[in-house]
């Protein structure tokens, strides 16, 4: 059993406090958000991520997990400590450290004993040496720094951290490495690796895999585009390239472009490291560009099958989250669409199974929300779809002709087959695929 604090309780580290909770550990979670605290503290989970529910009513009953709003409480006892705290974008597109650097400045204050500091955030490389110096300020005892970059997918968060394909821990202190290793043992039973390297390394490769898996999805995106221009169908050619094990089956469905609180930040701080070395990533760069596109490839479809005119046009919308199994509505390509949609003058009604409440808070009542999708399809001029919910993939198609003012649907995440799109009579635009007009 260890003694853990995690600081920061969003998608990262509520599962990270969770889990280590579930594998026997004693975990404490620090968040500045009283609202939040309150909240965990009555039992009530702050956001949606299948299968986190049972794990964090289960733990917090059998007192491994408590919450608090102070720092200097939530460390005390504790023997390591994960920061998961956001490093969202400055306004020069770098990772924005101030959060992390800032608790850790705190820390140091307030460490009476030695302590693991695990850099659990997604940081540039460097990170590391920075914490350790803002604790090494005011610190009176021994720590070590060590980063552990995350791979959990929100959707996926619990199983990915349960059974992660590898763990990654950047140290350079035995007695850390040590520690860090026993663990994360419970968590790679079955063979998957712990590799161990230096810090920079650590931090360079989550930058690394989230830049590869940025350029795969925008790679494919851009063959879809051109797969529309010359009459091909970019799900055989996904299949076609898929199947070669070079390239991999996954992470190539062409869509409206990649959004979510990851993607498009760490894309953009690894392309600013790399100018602050005065080195030019140029695919990087290029990708940025092509998803800025992809976003806003659907909208004209739909000005053009309305004849230039939206206003007054009444528009269905399946999905708002970034990608399904989450209610996180970060960059989602929903809420560009939306935009241009009002803009346009069209009224919007939209479902979401988990992200309503979170497009709430941001938009108010700009737009409408349905109970389930089929109540946002009525008297709907066009139902658009923004986020693959397994629950939209095997629709009822005659009820959606039947709730639909006329049987138009804009697919942004390919869903249906267009062939049966061409029988059931609908007229259905999609990506990197043939237009189907009734
Ligand atoms: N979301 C993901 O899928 C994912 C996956 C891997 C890595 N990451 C990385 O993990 C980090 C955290 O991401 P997230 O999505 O969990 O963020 P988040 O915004 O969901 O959560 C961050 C939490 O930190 C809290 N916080 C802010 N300042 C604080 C402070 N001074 N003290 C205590 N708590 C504070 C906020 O209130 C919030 O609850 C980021 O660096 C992100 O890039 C995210």
């Amino acid at each position: 059993m260890k003694k853990i604090t995690v600081v920061g309780t969003g998608y990262v580290g509520l599962v990270t406090g969770t889990c280590f909770a579930e594998t026997g550990n004693q975990v404490i979670c620090v968040d500045i958000d009283q609202k939040k605290v309150e909240k965990m503290k009555n039992g009530i989970i702050p956001i949606y991520e299948p299968d986190l529910d049972t794990l964090f009513e289960r733990n917090i009953k059998a007192n491994r997990l408590s919450f608090t709003t102070s720092l200097e409480d939530g460390i005390k006892d504790a023997e390591i400590i994960f920061l998961a705290l956001p490093t969202p974008p400055g306004e020069d597109g770098s990772a924005d450290l101030s959060y992390i650097l800032g608790v850790a400045e705190h820390l140091g204050k307030i460490m009476t004993d030695y302590k693991v500091i695990v850099d659990k955030s997604t940081v540039p490389v460097g990170t590391a040496e920075k914490v350790h110096a803002a604790i090494a300020e005011n610190a009176k005892t021994d720590f070590a720094v060590v980063s552990n970059p995350e791979f959990l997918r929100e959707g996926f968060a619990v199983s990915d951290f349960m059974k992660p394909d590898r763990v990654v821990i950047g140290t350079s202190d035995d007695r850390a490495k040590k520690i860090m290793e026993s663990l994360y043992r419970p968590f790679v039973r079955q063979g998957n690796p712990i590799y161990f390297m230096d810090e920079k390394s650590a931090e360079l490769t989550k930058y690394a895999a989230n830049s590869f898996l940025a350029t795969k999805i925008t790679f494919m995106n851009e063959i879809a585009n051109f797969c529309e221009l010359v009459g091909a169908d970019v799900d055989k050619v996904r299949i076609g390239i898929g199947s070669d094990a070079r390239i991999g089956k996954r992470f190539l469905f062409p869509g409206i472009g990649y959004g979510g609180s990851c993607f498009p930040k760490d894309v953009q701080a690894l392309v600013k490291s790399g100018k602050e070395q005065n080195f030019n990533f140029e695919i990087l760069n290029a990708v940025m560009t092509v998803n800025e596109n992809q976003k806003t490839v659907l909208f004209p479809k739909m000005k053009n099958f309305f004849r230039g005119n939206l206003q007054g046009k009444k528009i269905a919308i399946w999905g708002l989250a970034f990608k399904p199994d989450t209610d996180d509505i970060r960059e989602a390509p929903a809420l560009y669409m939306i935009e241009e949609l009002l803009k346009a003058g069209a009224e919007i009604t939209a479902f979401d199974p988990e992200a309503m409440p979170n497009v709430q808070a941001l938009l108010g009542d700009k737009i409408s929300f349905a109970k389930d999708e089929y109540q946002s399809l009525e008297g709907a001029d066009a139902l658009l779809i923004c986020t693959e919910w397994g629950i939209f993939r095997n629709p009822d198609f005659n009820r959606i002709k039947s709730l639909l003012n006329d049987a138009v649907i804009f697919d942004g995440r390919n869903l249906f087959d267009i062939e049966e799109m061409s029988e059931k009579g609908f007229f259905y635009a999609s990506i990197g695929r043939n237009l189907i007009e009734k």
